[in-house]
């Protein structure tokens, strides 16, 4: 029996209500109404450019190549980008105790912005660029990306973005976060994402295994969703967390 989507929402809220440790699992799905495509899907960023430019080998070949699809794709678009409701909501439930942490495959900083204090970047962030022969870091506003590959202003050496590029290894502090949330939560919340890169994608399956309560946010199905997901609200991430949010937000759901 296919039952509404309110009534599955009013279900996920009853369970966030009363889960000791919540994890938001978010991906680049939950920053399309801020305007950023995805990677994929029928307006995925991967059907107008080649996902190879952003393999680290390729980088360190043909700086000059993957600069002009990196610019393109982070900074001309990630600029101008602003949280949308689903990013404001699940920093609300933050600041009420009901979300324990966000653990995010996106590196727009989105989350950071609607105020979440708590979020593991399991892919980095682009708003650091940092020098390969110095190490040293650069805040993304400092480097002019007027002529590209940009250098370091202290050593001439080739500046890249302190996101994970294909190829790369996870940050070790994100990558510890992520497991650790995967192994305590009661309900992990999966939000915007396909489920096809690895090893983010083998977090949720992990979080199941361990008895979590997955409940879903996409408005297609994702791999997960069939195989994991206990609660799969159907939409988009700004509507369906905005009605979360006002049901979690207002009088509590049941004399509890
Ligand atoms: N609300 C929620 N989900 C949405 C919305 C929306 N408004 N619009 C699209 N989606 C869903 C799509 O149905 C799809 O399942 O978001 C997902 C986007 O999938 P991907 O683009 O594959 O994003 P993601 O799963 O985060 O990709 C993982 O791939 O290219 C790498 O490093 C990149 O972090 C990225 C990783």
């Amino acid at each position: 029996m296919i039952r509404s989507l309110d009534s599955a929402i009013l279900d996920a809220a009853s369970l966030l209500r009363s889960s000791r440790f919540t994890t938001a699992f978010t991906g680049a799905g939950i920053s399309v109404e801020s305007g950023i495509p995805p990677f994929r899907g029928e307006k995925g960023l991967w059907n107008k450019y080649d996902p190879r430019t952003l393999e680290i080998g390729f980088f360190l070949n043909q700086p000059e190549e993957s600069w002009k699809v990196i610019k393109q794709i982070f900074y001309d678009f990630f600029g101008k980008a602003a949280p949308n409701q689903a990013h404001v909501v699940l920093a609300g439930m933050e600041q009420r105790g009901m979300l324990s942490c966000i653990i995010t495959q996106n590196i727009d900083n989105l989350h950071q912005a609607a105020g979440s204090t708590v979020v593991h970047e399991f892919h980095g962030n682009s708003m650091k660029l940092v020098c390969l022969v110095c190490m040293h870091t650069y805040v993304y506003g400092e480097i002019s990306l007027d002529t590209l590959p940009p250098r370091c202003p202290k050593c001439e050496g080739l500046l890249k973005p302190d996101f994970v590029f294909f190829g790369e290894a996870i940050p070790q502090e994100p990558l510890a976060a992520a497991y650790d949330a995967a192994g305590k939560s009661d309900v992990f919340l999966i939000i915007g994402s396909t489920g096809e890169v690895m090893p983010a994608n083998q977090i949720p399956p992990l979080a199941k295994q361990n008895g979590a309560t997955i409940i879903e946010i996409n408005p297609q199905e994702s791999h997960y969703t069939r195989w994991i997901t206990d609660i799969f609200l159907q939409g988009k991430a700004g509507e369906v967390m905005g009605k979360l949010g006002e049901i979690l937000f207002s009088t509590p759901l049941h004399n509890d």
